[in-house]
């Protein structure tokens, strides 16, 4: 970035900026420290590399670090790779829903799309995404939009309704990135009728276990001979993410089926029930969740325990009361959802 100014009046106007700027940073006003660190760097000499550095701080905020080892998850690359090869013909008009680094339009358009229409929420992304489709030699094929898909409006920023929708919006447990209402907007506003959707349906997948590291992840109780038990009121009720693998626990259930989810229709949120038997002896502490994609035909991608370095890891949810079970036991647990998060209840328990 080429220097503006140099000596005592720049000194000043870097100082204040950066003020600025850190005052913004603190009260989360990211826009405007963006702008103002890096207005600073311009007159900052060449060899202070504060504002830069507080510029990179700010979006770290912004832009969150997840986009990395997603990028450098070899198997979802490869499923949603295989899948797009498989579902999109030469010509399609395919509508992707959140561009990231632009992989999934990038994929969309070597598989012979006529013209993929990319949009991403978050503006600064959106920007690099352009820079990446141009390096890549597919400006022609390829437009981003830096906007949320739900303001997308056929006509404007699609030129008809689209042949084929591609999304990659998952979090650990499915429902966390708002999937099921942005694709509800999409088939109601974006879509032609028969549009093809990578994924068309996913399936959340529960697994019971006994775990008392998982449980200390979310509980406090005596420590250091205080009482730290009202802490609690700041726990977890829904899952967080973890690699089940990485702590101590025991499997008091096989892994089974919680909610299946059709992405091509609307679907109640209504409450799964399931009644699951307990195959071994324990204490339930926690429910592991992950999902599994059918991206097309033949084509899944899960992050379940067994899919080992899933950027994803999975979602763990504790119980607030662990319950005692021994195998033979069924365990009737209710799911419910917001459309954006999944909760798990255990209703009843019936001995063998
Ligand atoms: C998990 S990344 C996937 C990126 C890319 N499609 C890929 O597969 O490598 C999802 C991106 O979608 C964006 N996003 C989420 N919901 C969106 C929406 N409804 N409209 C536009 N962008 C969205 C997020 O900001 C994020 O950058």
């Amino acid at each position: 970035m080429g220097r503006l100014l140099e000596g005592p009046n720049a000194v000043d106007s870097v100082h204040t900026l950066l003020t600025r700027g850190k005052e913004a940073l603190a009260r989360r006003d990211y826009n405007t420290a963006m702008d103002l660190f890096a207005l600073a760097d311009v007159l900052t000499t060449a060899q202070d590399d504060t504002p830069r550095r507080l510029l990179n701080r700010t979006l770290r905020q912004v832009v969150p670090r997840w986009h990395f080892s997603m990028m450098n998850d070899a198997a979802r690359n490869a499923a949603y790779s295989a899948a797009i090869a498989a579902v999109v013909r030469p010509g399609d008009l395919v509508l992707d829903i959140g561009t990231g680094a632009g992989l999934s339009a990038l994929l969309s358009a070597r598989a012979g799309a006529g013209l993929v229409v990319s949009c991403e929420a978050e503006p600064i992304v959106a920007a690099v995404a352009q820079q990446i489709v141009a390096e890549n030699g597919y400006e022609e094929q390829v437009r981003i939009i830096a906007n949320a898909s739900t303001s997308l409006r056929v006509g404007v920023d699609l030129p008809a309704p689209a042949d084929v929708l591609v999304t990659e919006i998952f979090d650990c447990a499915l429902l966390g990135e708002g999937v099921l209402p942005t694709l509800a907007h999409a088939r109601r506003e974006l879509l032609a009728p028969g549009a093809a959707l990578i994924p068309h349906a996913a399936r959340l997948w529960g697994q019971l276990v006994d775990s008392e590291e998982l449980y200390s992840r979310n509980q406090v109780s005596t420590v250091c001979g205080f009482d730290l038990t009202a802490f609690e009121q700041l726990r977890s009720l829904e899952y967080f993410s973890t690699y089940l693998n990485t702590y101590r626990h025991r499997r008091l259930s096989e892994p089974f089926a919680l909610a299946d989810f059709d992405f091509r229709a609307e679907q109640p949120a209504e409450p799964y029930q399931v009644s699951v038997p307990i195959v071994a002896d324990g204490t339930c502490h926690a429910i592991v969740l992950w999902f599994e994609l059918y991206l097309a035909p033949g084509i899944t991608l899960s992050n379940g325990p067994e899919q080992a370095g899933t950027h994803w890891r999975q979602g763990v949810q504790t119980f607030p009361s662990p319950r005692r079970c021994a195998s033979g036991d069924k365990l009737d647990l209710t799911a419910s959802h917001d459309l954006e998060r999944v909760l798990v209840t255990i209703d009843a328990m019936s001995g063998a």
